[in-house]
């Protein structure tokens, strides 16, 4: 039913900050439009834009983007999730500042603001990356990943997988941490994956793949030369065979900024399951994990709806 990561949007008093963060570190290009309420809107293919961080009080989430395939897809989805007793909303003029020709909106069982729409706008070979790269593996596969938390898989998996359509990949039980699932809605390995911590919802990450590892260890130099704090060194996943390391962006959020994942014939392979994260790296240097950079606790609602 979804058929790829979209776009993504934030909220941060610090947004101004990523029109020199997002080009001079990771390589995105910043649109000459800002959106109405002055988000910084960030692209890293021919599409509008990929990424938006609008103004606000507290670093939060303010929304997840799926695309799907035409109109009918979306009518189609929009009555299921009303079957199910979702709540939704045609976004209609929503829409064109989103950059998309027809968008719905709805939320998680735990507050997080989705929505889904067909038709995003696209500027043919206007790409240009914010520095000297090779450009960001999307195209079919979206944008890349995004990583959530949820006090339930049970609950997250009702409507994640029982409603948008995504199937589970594979999952990893770390010894001592939190169960995690990573699911599918094209060939690559995990469009969502979502972690389970009793008591609260978020995200732990978004990730963006570049076509080369040197543009990702370039990344890691600029980054540690200006002594920003890098939450996982580098290091290789046992599941996506990303390699990858972490940043702490200045909307609190966590970048995995990677290259070289998987894609799967899903139709032909079985979820795996894994006892550790990463065959090697993607170690802290104060040895421990970091919390996540965007927690809500259950019952207190997004700083604000951003609609534009
Ligand atoms: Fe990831």
């Amino acid at each position: 039913m979804i058929q790829s990561l979209g776009y993504a949007g934030f909220t941060s008093p610090r947004h101004e900050e990523w029109l020199e963060w997002g080009p001079k570190y990771l390589g995105l290009e910043v649109s000459s439009h800002r959106g109405a309420d002055g988000a910084v809107r960030l692209r890293m293919d021919d599409t509008a834009y990929r990424l938006a961080i609008h103004p606000g009080e507290r670093d939060d989430l303010a929304y997840i983007g799926w695309t799907v395939e035409s109109a009918r897809a979306l009518a189609a989805l929009e009555q299921r999730l009303r079957t199910a007793g979702v709540e939704v909303v045609r976004e209609t003029e929503l829409a064109a500042e989103r950059g998309v020709v027809e968008l719905i909106s709805f939320h998680d069982p735990f507050g997080l603001r989705n929505e889904a729409a067909w038709g995003v706008t696209t500027y043919p070979s206007t790409f240009r990356p914010g520095r000297p790269m090779s450009g960001f593996v999307t195209d079919d596969g979206g944008l890349g990943h995004i990583v959530l938390i949820t006090p339930s898989l049970e609950q997250s998996e009702a409507f994640y997988c029982d409603l948008l359509g995504f199937a589970l990949t594979d999952e990893i039980q770390p010894t001592g941490g939190p169960r995690i699932h990573f699911y599918h809605c094209n060939p690559r390995h995990h469009s969502l994956a979502m972690a389970e911590i009793p008591g609260i919802t978020g995200v732990q990450h978004l990730m963006l793949e570049t076509r080369s590892l040197d543009d990702v260890g370039t990344a890691l130099d600029l980054l540690k030369a200006d002594g920003h704090s890098i939450q996982m060194n580098m290091g290789t996943h046992t599941n996506d065979h990303m390699t990858s390391f972490y940043v702490r962006t200045p909307a609190a959020f966590d970048i995995e900024y990677g290259w070289g994942g998987l894609l799967v014939d899903h139709e032909h392979s079985r979820p795996h399951r894994y006892e550790s994260i990463s065959i090697w790296g993607h170690k802290n240097d104060a040895g421990q994990l970091p919390p996540p950079g965007i927690i809500r606790p259950l019952g207190q609602p997004a700083e604000a709806e951003v609609l534009a």
